[in-house]
């Protein structure tokens, strides 16, 4: 993952309290490795155990930004700005870092919504915070409270998706989003590289012509899942 932020993305130096509240993020993050590595053990065990990788680190997650990197940040604002994404849904807010990009496409592209869901309370504050930084606080409804829950019966149509809570929401979820997606939505998802067993049923399913989408695993991120909503009925 690229450790800086693309100088050639054209929007960045435009927008100084977008681009310096990401770089404080960026650098605030680092700390997470100590954090991943004391849990690592813990981890491990679950895997062993045939339990939750999540559920037995998640005391330790609560600190830990596991953000999505500038590169999928720029990815994710170029394609919203493509397809002038208005209502974007963002599964796992984390502290905000890849929701300052959802957020300033949506607002480039002339004003609309993120929805975005965080199920930690402490860590949806703090994006509050750091979303008011960047100036974008008018773009963003953040749902503090279970994914399944907050989003369900979600306003359509929505233009983009990016799922990037844990690993095993992602299918019930994108089922659950599917009714509300516009011919053409873009749904991303991270981690599929780096969970490549666990997300394996979330890639067959976006696979599957079944489901109305066409799918290719990008290098972006920890492995991105780029989707687009193209139902062969022409919704
Ligand atoms: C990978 S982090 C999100 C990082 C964020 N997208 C970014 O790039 O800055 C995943 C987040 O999803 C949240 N989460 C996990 N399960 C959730 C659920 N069922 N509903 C809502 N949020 C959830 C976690 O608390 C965590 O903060």
């Amino acid at each position: 993952m690229p450790n800086q932020r693309n100088a050639g993305a054209s929007w960045m130096p435009n927008d100084p309290k977008v681009g310096s509240t990401l770089d404080r993020l960026h650098n605030e993050s680092k700390h997470d490795r100590i954090v991943i590595m004391q849990a690592f053990p813990t981890g491990l065990l679950a895997l062993i155990r045939g339990r939750s990788w999540f559920e037995a680190v998640s005391p330790w997650l609560k600190y830990t930004y596991v953000k999505v990197g500038y590169e999928a940040g720029e990815l994710m604002y170029t394609t919203a700005r493509a397809i002038n994404a208005r209502r974007i849904i963002e599964f796992g807010t984390g502290f905000g870092f890849s929701t300052i990009y959802l957020a300033a496409a949506v607002r480039d592209n002339g004003g609309g919504t993120v929805i975005t869901t965080e199920i930690e309370p402490t860590k949806a504050q703090v994006a509050r915070r750091n979303l008011a930084d960047a100036g974008l606080e008018h773009f963003v409804e953040i749902r503090t409270g279970d994914a399944m829950e907050t989003l369900r019966g979600a306003p359509a149509p929505v233009d983009m998706v990016l799922l990037d809570g844990w690993n095993e929401a992602y299918i019930p979820l994108v089922k659950m989003l599917t009714p509300t997606l516009r011919h053409g939505s873009v749904v991303f998802a991270d981690n599929v590289k780096f969970f490549k067993n666990a997300l394996r049923p979330y890639v067959e399913h976006m696979r599957n012509p079944q489901n109305g989408f066409v799918t290719t695993t990008l290098n972006a991120g920890s492995g991105f899942e780029y989707s687009v909503y193209l139902p062969t009925n022409g919704r």
